[in-house]
This record gives C-alpha cells, sequence and structure tokens, in this order.
C-alpha cells in the first residue's frame, strides 16, 4: 500500500513596488477624498509599479525566488510552477513560463491560472493535490498582478481600490499530515458581466473602438460585488472547517481576500472570528487581486502569528464569479532566523546563473541555424548539422 502523501508550505516569499499611492494622491488624479474611500474601503494607500520594467513576471519572480530562498530549495528542484493572475505579461506565452525561465526552474511544467481574485487558492488546492497524488515533490503557488495597467485613472469607482504586487509559497511534498486539510473551490459565471475587462479576448478583440470606449480597463458593478463578497466569505469559511472537520473556534486564522475592510468586518463578524484572529492589511496594499491572500500570509508570518500546527483558513471571491477556500495546518515551524549567509550566496549565485542561462538559450537557438544553416542542405555545414542534431536528439533533455 502506498503510503499518504501531505503537502506543506514550506517557502513563502512577497514582493510589491517600490512605489506608494496614498489616497492623497490619488485626490489629485480624480474626484475623491481620504476619507471617503477609508471609510468605504479601508484602504489608505497601495504600491503601484513605476515603470515598464516592472511587470506581473518581474514581481512574481522576486516572490518566488524568497520562497524558495524560506524553503531552501534550488530552482531545479521545483516540478511546476502555477502563477494566478488577471494580468499575465501576454495573453501567452504564460507568465509561468516567463518566471520558469527567469528563475532557471529547468525541469518544471508551468501555467497560468485564472479565476479572479480567487487565483491563488485555486492554485494552492491543486498543487496539493498534484503532490498528494504522487505527481510533484515541490511546486510554486504564485499570486501576482500589476492591476495598475488595467484599472482607468479617470473612473473614481474603481481606480481608488486596486494595487500591484506578488505574494509565492512553495507546497512540498510531506509525509505527515499537514498542508491543506480541505477546500471549496466555486463559480457562478452568471455574475461574469459584474467584474470584467470587456475587451481584448477572442469575443471583442481590441480595435480603436474599444479603446476608445475604455474596454481595456476593469469595470465592476461595485454594489453587486460587495452583496456577493459578503455572502459567499462567511459562507465558504463555514463550508471549508465544515469539511476539515473543524469548529470556527478552532481557526487559529482567517486570511480573507483583501478587497474591503466592510467585507472583510462583516464575514468576520457573522463567523464571530475575533480581531486576534483575523488578519488585514488592505489599508497598506489595497485589493491586489490573485496576490491579496499570498501577501498577507507573508506578513502574517512575518508578524510571528502563524506557527506550527496552527489552523489557518484563506478565503477568496472575485472575477468569474468565482470564490475559493482552504483550510490549512500550518506543518512546519517558521524560522526564526534568515538563511546562513553561504546559503543565501549560494541561492544568489543560482539566480545570476539564470539571468545567463535565459539569454544564452536564445543566443543558442538563433546561433545555431546561423553557424550551420537550415535542415536539409548538402555541403559540408549540412552534414554537421545532421550529426549534431543526432546528438542532440540523443543526449539533451527539452529546453536545455
Ligand atoms: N470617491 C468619492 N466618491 C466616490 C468614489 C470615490 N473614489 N467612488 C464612488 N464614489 C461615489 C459614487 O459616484 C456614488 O455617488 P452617487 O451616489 O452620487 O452616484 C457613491 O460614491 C457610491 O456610494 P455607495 O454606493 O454608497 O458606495 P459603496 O458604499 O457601495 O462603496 C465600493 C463602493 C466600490 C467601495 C463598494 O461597493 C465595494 O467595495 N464593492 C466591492 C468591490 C470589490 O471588492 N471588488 C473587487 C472584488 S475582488
Amino acid at each position: 500500500m502506498t503510503a499518504q502523501r501531505y503537502a506543506q508550505v514550506a517557502g513563502w516569499g512577497m514582493c510589491v513596488p517600490e512605489r506608494v499611492l496614498t489616497n492623497h494622491d490619488l485626490e489629485k488624479v480624480v474626484d475623491t477624498n481620504d476619507e471617503w474611500i477609508v471609510s468605504r474601503t479601508g484602504i489608505r494607500e497601495r504600491h503601484v509599479v513605476a515603470n515598464e520594467r516592472e511587470t506581473t513576471s518581474t514581481m512574481a519572480t522576486r516572490a518566488a525566488r524568497a520562497a524558495l530562498m524560506v524553503a531552501d530549495l534550488a530552482p531545479n528542484q521545483i516540478d511546476l510552477v502555477i502563477v494566478a493572475t488577471v494580468t499575465p505579461d501576454h495573453s501567452f506565452p504564460s507568465t509561468a513560463s516567463l518566471v520558469q525561465d527567469a528563475l532557471g526552474a529547468a525541469k518544471a511544467g508551468a501555467f497560468d491560472l485564472s479565476a479572479g481574485c480567487s487565483g491563488f487558492i485555486y492554485g494552492l488546492v491543486l498543487a496539493s493535490g498534484y503532490i498528494s497524488g504522487g505527481y510533484a515533490e515541490h511546486v510554486l503557488v504564485i499570486g501576482a498582478e500589476t492591476l495598475s495597467r488595467i484599472v482607468d485613472w479617470t473612473d473614481r469607482n474603481t481606480c481608488v481600490l486596486f494595487g500591484d504586487g506578488a505574494g509565492a509559497v512553495v507546497l512540498s511534498a510531506a509525509d505527515r499530515p499537514c498542508g491543506v486539510v480541505s477546500s471549496v473551490l466555486g463559480s457562478d459565471g452568471s455574475g461574469g458581466e459584474l467584474l470584467i475587462m470587456p475587451a481584448g479576448g477572442s469575443r471583442c478583440p481590441t480595435s480603436h473602438e474599444t479603446v476608445s470606449n475604455g474596454d481595456h480597463f476593469v469595470k465592476m458593478n461595485g454594489s453587486e460585488v460587495f452583496r456577493f463578497a459578503t455572502q459567499i466569505v462567511p459562507k465558504a469559511t463555514e463550508q471549508v472547517v465544515q469539511k476539515a472537520g473543524w469548529q470556527l473556534g478552532d481557526i487559529s486564522l482567517l486570511i480573507p481576500h483583501q478587497a474591503n475592510s466592510r467585507i472583510i468586518a462583516s464575514a468576520a463578524k457573522r463567523l464571530a472570528i475575533p480581531a486576534e484572529r483575523l488578519f488585514v492589511n488592505v489599508d497598506r496594499y489595497g485589493n491586489t487581486s490573485s496576490a491579496s491572500i499570498p501577501i498577507a500570509l507573508c506578513e502574517a508570518i512575518a508578524a510571528g502569528r502563524v506557527k506550527a500546527g496552527d489552523k489557518l483558513v484563506m478565503v477568496g471571491f472575485g472575477a468569474g464569479l468565482t470564490w475559493a477556500a482552504a483550510a490549512v495546518e500550518w506543518g512546519r515551524p517558521v524560522p526564526t532566523k534568515p538563511q546562513p549567509w553561504l546559503r543565501r550566496t549560494l541561492a544568489s549565485l543560482r539566480f545570476a546563473w539564470a539571468a545567463f542561462r535565459s539569454p544564452g538559450l536564445r543566443l543558442a537557438r538563433h546561433g545555431y541555424d546561423l553557424t550551420l544553416g537550415p535542415e536539409g542542405r548538402e555541403d559540408w555545414r549540412g552534414q554537421l548539422r545532421k550529426r549534431v542534431d543526432a546528438w542532440r536528439r540523443k543526449h539533451q533533455k527539452p529546453g536545455a
């Protein structure tokens, strides 16, 4: 009989852009004020990218490097990279593939996951099942967003709500019960138009008209989404707790999606979760969509609010409409000190190597045809290419 496998959180990391946009800064951009934003949302400031060099993949990569450092893993030990995002660098290739390349995770599969702000939990649950099924040892799950690039900075209804950032966890196989104990994943596509970016997909491809209509920006029916969120957060939490065989009183820390402090307060009240068992940081980051829960998790760990044996519930909701909750039993003690300098140096060298590896692979791809010519030539270059191709087929791994 095969032994039962579990998936524990072995590493975590986050990255937010340095640039901070306060409510007072926004007062200069749209007709709003700090008092309105704080009283309706709890948000005081958010981080936003400062230039085109900062993207979803660059933030995701930095968060993932931090997570690998905590897990003390080399990038080539990762079997799968999942990036949950609604703001990928491109429609394709996936942001996960860009992150896999930037990390030098040469043996990993990679794909993006689109489930709105619930995406990180979807990824966590998927990764956990993949590990317990015996298909992987280590999976990177990342939530990353550059929402500042898809909000309409003239629309006060939406632009004050969102921020940029990334959070990552490494899930690793474990042989004793821990990690994701139960999960709830849900969707109600009939509410799709309540939170949507209408243009840029196959239904409504980008055109002069879509751009002039602003259809490439986030559109939201705030009050409907609010109503949905205040119902679904407590409901999904109750369901996931029941599936785990826990009581609400067993929850050590509830980490809800950080969209609005009123939604969080309403859910906490209904669930009778006191402030000391609730994590809130929406005031400093705004709604970072799929990045909000892993960022909150990282901050909760840094604040000493997570320890081995704790029972955590993470719960999210968002575009789709979707919702997701995971009950997680924390397996590992949280390290109190950073990794020794030798390990940190080694890890930095590996990341530096990845930075060379990627352009090296690109150069090799271009240089190959340039030096040996196309397939099928009859001269000495063609003969040489035939031999090299045969050698590569025999010895090389894909992507190497
Ligand atoms: N500053 C000042 N006034 C604003 C404003 C802003 N940034 N944004 C909207 N308003 C105005 C509106 O124009 C409207 O004015 P009107 O009544 O004269 O037309 C009024 O405020 C709306 O007020 P109200 O409907 O009471 O707001 P609210 O309490 O519902 O709060 C949201 C609005 C958007 C904060 C709230 O609905 C919400 O958080 N919804 C959920 C959003 C969410 O979580 N989305 C992400 C899901 S993952």
